[in-house]
């Protein structure tokens, strides 16, 4: 996965998904992108940092020259495939992961919580620990990622120690860690904290998030925190802080110069002469508050009828989770409200709303991004969201707005380049709307160049390096400072 800067050291990330995602085609094995943040922000890292990606590859493979194959397939892009059987991973990645844990930690309250799946989960974990502990070798820098692995660096460090190997351990999470008193609601929460405090060093990605768990610690397990960033439990000194995860703008900026994308935004513009186009792109998730957005689309259409027809909300909503009845019960509402503000605003001249409920190529992403006034994104809970830095990135000519939901982490950073709004007022985000389509050249300039200094600034490079730096200095004093 690219050049390294430091060709000796070791580095080994685990997260769930992997960069590339398998099918079984007609017998044969189809690798295609992964979508979502961790993995725009970790193939950001790859063209700096050399690193071996260990995850679940998305299928059940039993055959085993089928492994050798999906091996070899994934090999070429360093990724090695830890299998799961079907149930199990079904288990671990629905059943716990994105039924229990990922509501709890997005502050959705009426999660039930079942005792199967929870096991499924211990279960993937120490599988997980098993495979790593048998690679790594002593010295090697280990980096865990996301929600599906938090028990991971304790059952891993006490997989090395039995081996007599000793490994720094580093933990980020992608996604918002919920203030103590929501996160009673799961009862086995203490059994995910204590595993999360076998790392080294946790990143969040922001001081809220942060400051939540530290204050967790300390009342669930009594865990000392009285030095700023250190948490003192059992023994151990464990690090923790904010690291702003980001993408490869350059990435946008060199996608945009293709001649096949130029000639793509020359014909969107000329399709969109005259109409002002706000551009959505969410997974299809709960969290990205898309119910809210289309309502809240709908009231501005009410309250706004002089401009039927002069503007177009284009949603891509990325499939995601699709074996989750709530996902697929979501899905259902969208196109019910998506139909219905069609039907009340649509005249034979066009539609107001544009909603696709599906994956577009990344070519064809970036030339939305260009050609959008606005971006709307309305998360009712979000680690960071990265749609935003990727709009940003795309709007070097047109100095677009950015509309963002004050509950996504980037609107921690992006606040004075952005107008933000609550997502759960659709007044609010009606109104936000009707201004950032009347804002002066001038404020849209200074708000865009505010938003692009900060994109450009907080690279996905410049955040893996600096986490996998502070982890190297934690391996080699653990017992040091801070
Ligand atoms: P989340 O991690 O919750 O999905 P983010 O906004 O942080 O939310 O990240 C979403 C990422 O998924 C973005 O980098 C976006 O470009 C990417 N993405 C969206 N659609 C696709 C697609 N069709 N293929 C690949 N990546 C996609
Ligand atoms: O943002 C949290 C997150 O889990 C990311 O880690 C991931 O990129 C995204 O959501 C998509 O999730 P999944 O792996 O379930 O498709």
């Amino acid at each position: 996965m690219g050049s390294t800067s430091d060709p000796k050291r070791n580095l080994i990330i685990v997260s769930n998904r992997l960069p590339l995602s398998i099918k079984r085609v007609d017998g044969t094995f189809q690798t295609s992108l992964s979508s979502g943040g961790l993995v725009t922000s970790l193939s950001g890292l790859c063209k700096s940092t050399q690193f071996q990606w260990f995850g679940w590859p998305g299928l059940e493979v039993k055959d085993s020259q089928d492994r050798a194959d999906v091996e070899k397939s994934l090999g070429e892009h360093h990724a090695v495939p830890i299998f799961l059987d079907n149930d199990l991973a079904h288990e671990h990645y629905n059943g716990f992961s994105n039924r229990i844990l990922w509501p709890i930690l997005h502050y959705q309250s009426g999660v039930i919580f079942d005792d199967g799946p929870w096991q499924a989960y211990r279960r993937v974990n120490e599988l997980f620990a098993n495979s790593i502990a048998d690679v790594a070798e002593s010295g090697t820098l280990i980096w865990v990622h996301d929600y599906h692995l938090m028990i991971l660096p304790e059952l891993l460090r006490n997989r090395l120690h039995e081996k007599g190997k000793h490994c720094a351990i580093g933990f980020s999470l992608h996604t918002p860690f919920p203030a103590g008193d929501f996160w009673r609601n799961l009862p086995v929460r203490k059994h995910l904290i204590e595993g999360l405090l076998s790392s080294d060093l946790i990143g969040f990605h922001t001081d809220e998030y942060k400051q939540n768990f530290i204050d967790t610690c300390a009342s669930l397990l009594g865990a000392r925190t009285e030095i700023p960033n250190q948490i003192q439990y059992r023994n151990r000194l464990v690090c923790t802080d904010k690291f702003i995860v980001g993408i490869d703008p350059q990435k946008f900026t060199e996608t945009l110069q293709k001649p096949d994308v130029r000639a793509r935004i020359k014909s969107l513009e000329e399709r969109y002469k005259g109409v002002k186009v706000i551009v959505g792109v969410d997974r299809l998730d709960h969290i990205k508050g898309l119910t809210q957005k289309l309502k809240g689309f709908d009231a501005f259409l009410d309250n706004n009828p002089d401009l039927r027809n002069k503007v177009v909300l284009i949603q891509v909503a990325v499939p995601s989770r699709e074996d989750v009845k709530e996902y697929q019960e979501l899905e259902t509402e969208l196109s019910t409200i998506a139909g219905k503000i069609n039907g009340k605003h649509a005249t034979p001249e066009g539609t107001p709303l544009l909603y696709m409920h599906r994956s577009v190529p990344f070519t064809e992403l970036a030339a939305l991004y260009s050609i959008a006034d606005i971006c709307l994104l309305t998360s009712t809970r979000d680690g960071m969201n990265l749609v935003s830095f990727e709009y940003v990135a795309c709007q070097a000519q047109r100095h677009g707005v950015l509309v963002l939901s004050e509950f996504a982490g980037a609107a921690t950073f992006m606040r004075d380049g952005s107008i933000p709004f609550h997502p759960a007022n659709t007044t609010e985000m009606s109104e936000a709307i009707t201004k950032a389509l009347n804002l002066d050249a001038g404020e849209r300039k200074r708000k865009y160049e505010y938003l692009r200094d900060f994109v450009n600034k907080n690279t996905s490079a410049k955040w893996g390096e600096t986490f996998i730096e502070r982890l190297s200095q934690r391996g080699k004093r653990p017992d040091g400072p801070c």
